[in-house]
């Protein structure tokens, strides 16, 4: 990982998961980090020591653990300019949104002002105030209709979702050239505390640890990676002198069911509950993309951290959900 000026790192055993502490030398450096409580938010603020970084939350404040936490309502403005203000952070990364597809589609106007109007205000605030900025966006800008997609692909969203991140990325280009866009794909791993967010991997063992049965598409593809990485690749991107839209997608294209195929393998449970169907047959509003992977050369050419395949990581995230049990 290439780091700042400013910046170190060191290891750091946390009860069963290995940290990377991100730590300011000269303590001058601090790091906002919006969505605090979410799965890749929480990885990203239990990354760096709590004296160099803020988190923030919206439904309930987390319980006592080291860090700080700040109230964020990204619907109002002035939630969002008092946080700075009080905060002073050197660096943001924007990671609160509400992602949920269907709850974006009946919600329109505050999809908007969440997902698109939010995301470019702190744009704007960041480029004032000489702040890094870096703004989580998603593979959704993308129609899934060709797959393998590169930063210089036209874009075409399906849903009020991937059109709010559509719109947030072109308004944050106008307005912060400076700032870093991050497309992030499926992100999968494990919460690092109860109720701090949860992922596809999430689903399928619940779902499996219940007995029941996981309907898993075999004609929808992703590039998944791993949020363990997606954190170091995020930090990276921070502290690199990079601008503008990249790609952050695991090394693989895999489709819902392989995905499937090698959870079952790497926590060794058995295939029995998997169930082969197609995206294709079903009619759903939005519709779902059908191959949203991306390509990371982009990324590859700024970052060090290497990926592992996916079924290694799974093999990770299954060791430390044994130690955890
Ligand atoms: N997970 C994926 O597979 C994936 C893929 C592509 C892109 N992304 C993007 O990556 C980012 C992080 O995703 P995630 O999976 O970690 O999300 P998540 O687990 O759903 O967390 C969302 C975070 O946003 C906060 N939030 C929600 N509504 C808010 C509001 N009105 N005001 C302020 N904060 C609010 C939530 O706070 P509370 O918990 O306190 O309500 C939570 O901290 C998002 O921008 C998402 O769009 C995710």
């Amino acid at each position: 990982m290439r780091f700042a000026v400013g910046f170190t790192r060191r290891w750091h055993g946390s009860g069963n998961l290995w940290l990377i502490i991100l730590v300011s030398k000269n303590n001058q450096q601090k790091i906002l980090i919006t969505g605090a409580t979410g799965l890749v938010g929480t990885h990203l603020l239990y990354a760096c020591d709590p004296e160099n970084v803020v988190g923030t939350y919206y439904t309930v404040k987390p319980a006592v653990d080291n860090y700080s936490y700040y109230y964020l309502d990204l619907q109002y403005p002035n939630s969002i300019h008092t946080l700075i203000s009080e905060i002073e952070p050197t660096h943001i990364i924007h990671c609160a949104a509400k992602s949920s597809l269907d709850w974006c589609e009946k919600n329109k106007y505050e999809n908007w002002r969440i997902n698109a109007e939010a995301p470019i205000l702190f744009a704007q605030i960041c480029a004032q105030n000489h702040i890094r900025y870096l703004f989580i966006s998603s593979d959704m800008v993308f129609d899934g209709s060709d797959g393998f997609y590169s930063e210089t692909d036209a874009t075409n969203p399906l849903s009020l979702y991937g059109k709010a991140k559509l719109a947030a990325e072109s308004g944050i280009q106008k307005i912060n050239p400076h700032a870093v866009i991050a497309r992030i794909a499926l992100v999968y791993g494990l919460p690092l505390a109860p109720d701090r967010g949860s992922s596809f991997l999430t689903w399928i063992l619940s779902r499996i640890h219940k007995n029941q049965t996981v309907p898993l598409f075999k004609d929808q593809f992703r590039t998944p990676i791993s949020v363990n990485e997606l954190v170091s690749l995020l930090f990276e991107l921070l502290f690199s002198d990079y601008c503008g839209i990249v790609h952050v997608g695991g090394p693989e294209r895999l489709n819902r069911l392989q995905f499937g195929k090698y959870v079952c393998q790497a926590f060794e449970l058995g295939e029995k509950h998997l169930i082969e169907s197609q995206l294709c047959e079903i009619e759903q509003i939005p519709a779902r993309p059908r191959d949203l992977s991306l390509t990371i050369d982009k990324l590859n050419s700024i970052v060090e951290t290497k990926q592992l395949p996916c079924l290694k990581n799974l093999e990770y995230w299954a060791a430390v959900s044994n130690r955890v049990a």
